[in-house]
């Protein structure tokens, strides 16, 4: 398995609606169960759980060990979907280590990256077929797709020593959301957020 030789590797995107890896060793997929207390619209979620628990993203990943100086990568794709007037998204997280980056190259799709830093600041790009996207250290990340139809597939490749802080994200959020207002996707101020220092 790629992860764990120390010799140079390929693998292929497979081209298809999916663009799935040909060789990967882990597979995360996450559903409307995983993202309690993320969602605006309680209502809505409680709603659409009752009915169903569908799979809002998945990670085709290949793997490395967890240290510096190596690169994990794989490729996210997010369904395309509502809860309420909110996009299906990914819970987003801030790198346990959080002097660490990771980088995004988006395949296919149309939707946002949401991101900020513990200290406040925030950003929201774009993101369409062809858009590279950079997310220097500190800065937390969720990709939300705000396509009616596609996914939202995005190659990504970050250190493999950085880890997953999701903890934060899942007591407060991020500082923005992405909604649909009347058609057309709306960033909007989370009214749920607060600050880092307040939260703890
Ligand atoms: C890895 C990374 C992506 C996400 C993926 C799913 O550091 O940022 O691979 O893991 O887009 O999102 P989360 O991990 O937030 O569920
Ligand atoms: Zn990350």
């Amino acid at each position: 398995m790629p992860s764990e030789t120390t010799l140079p590797f390929t693998f292929n995107i497979v081209p298809s609606l999916e663009s799935i890896l040909d060789k990967y060793d882990n597979h995360i997929a996450r559903n409307l169960s995983a993202m309690k207390g993320q969602y605006q619209d309680r209502a809505a979620y409680e709603a659409k759980l009752t009915e169903d628990d569908p799979v809002l993203y998945e990670v085709y990943e290949v793997s490395r060990p967890p240290v510096a100086g190596e690169l994990l990568m794989g490729i996210s794709i997010v369904r395309p979907g509502k809860v309420g007037n909110e996009y299906y998204m990914t819970k987003g997280h801030f790198h346990t280590v959080l002097e660490t980056s990771e980088m995004y190259y988006c395949l296919r799709g149309a939707g946002f990256m949401v991101m900020e830093t513990p200290e406040g600041d925030w950003a929201v790009e774009a993101l369409k077929p062809g858009t590279v996207l950079y997310v220097p250290p500190r800065w937390a990340h969720r990709s939300v797709n705000t396509g009616d139809q596609e996914n939202l597939v995005t190659f990504f490749t970050y250190p493999g020593n950085a880890g997953h802080d999701y903890g934060t994200i899942e007591r407060q959020g991020f500082r923005k959301i992405v909604m649909d207002h009347q058609g057309n996707p709306e960033i909007a101020d989370n009214p749920r957020w607060m600050p880092a220092d307040v939260r703890r």
